[in-house]
């Protein structure tokens, strides 16, 4: 489904990806782990358009994609959820959605002008898969309160349910539980798995080792730009190369 080729990023004289190789298999939940700052949030970046790999290929589905802009990447199919929350806080939790989900449609400009019966459809098709989409992650209580007022876990949920209603093949997660309690983090974990039931291919970026087992097929280790390790979560957890990247790090673990 995903596939990237000797992917490397340079900024400035700071290698922060290096001739990384990854095969995504669809259907499948791939996590990404590494200490901080070992490059992971640049490789969703270099995979969802966001930034673009000094050289090397990342292909979706056979096709080259590392050189277009966002918005070609999620027309493509790829969603993806940011470390940091970046949603409208002004706006409610179903505005939040309802806008992500804009473009989707095939209305025109001029339907909606003339509020044609298509653009009327539509509108009803895509409030309803919002409201779907709220009731999936919990969120139908809060549908109307403003995202920026919202707590935390509810926060991240939502950005998962936004990148959800752009109707991806492959979603790329950067932390999706960060700053969440136990419970929380283990009911995320089953969304992740529902995801992956729908038929969805997913990426992962997770310092919660618990979660990565519970939800992972295989993971990927990076540490300082490199690709040092692939395999099964049990296989990751006892390789000595992965243990001593965590320990060699003094924030190991943190973020
Ligand atoms: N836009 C940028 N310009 C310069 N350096 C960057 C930029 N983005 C990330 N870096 C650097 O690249 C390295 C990897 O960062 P990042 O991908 O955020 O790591 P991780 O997500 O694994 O914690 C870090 O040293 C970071 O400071
Ligand atoms: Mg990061």
């Amino acid at each position: 489904m995903l596939e990237l080729k000797q992917v490397s990023r340079l900024f400035g004289g700071l290698q922060a990806l290096q001739a990384v190789d990854m095969l995504v298999p669809a259907n499948r939940v791939v996590g990404l782990i590494g200490p901080n700052g070992a490059g992971k949030t640049t490789l969703i970046n270099n995979i969802s358009g966001l930034d673009h790999p000094s050289s090397g290929l990342i292909r979706f589905q056979q096709q080259e994609i590392h050189r277009l802009p966002p918005h070609r990447i999620t027309a493509l199919g790829i969603a993806r959820t940011y470390q940091n929350i970046r949603l409208f806080g002004e706006m409610t939790a179903l505005e939040n959605l309802l806008i992500s989900q804009h473009g989707r449609g095939r209305a025109t400009m001029l339907d909606a002008l003339v509020f044609s019966a298509r653009f009327r459809r539509e509108e009803r098709y895509l409030r309803e898969m919002a409201h779907h989409l709220l009731e999936r992650f919990g969120l139908t209580g809060v549908a109307h309160m403003r995202a920026g007022n919202l707590p935390y876990g509810d926060q991240r949920r939502l950005e998962m349910a936004r990148a959800l209603a752009t109707q991806p093949q492959l979603m790329l997660l950067d932390e999706p539980t960060a700053g969440m309690n136990p419970i929380e983090t283990e009911q995320l974990g089953e969304q992740i798995i529902r995801l992956r039931a729908d038929g969805l291919t997913v990426l992962v970026i997770e310092h919660d080792m618990s979660l990565i087992h519970q939800v992972c097929d295989e993971v990927y280790v990076l540490n300082f730009g490199q690709i040092i390790a692939h395999g099964t979560p049990d296989e990751i957890k006892n390789n000595p190369l992965v243990i001593e990247a965590y320990l060699g790090h003094e924030e190991a673990g943190g973020d």
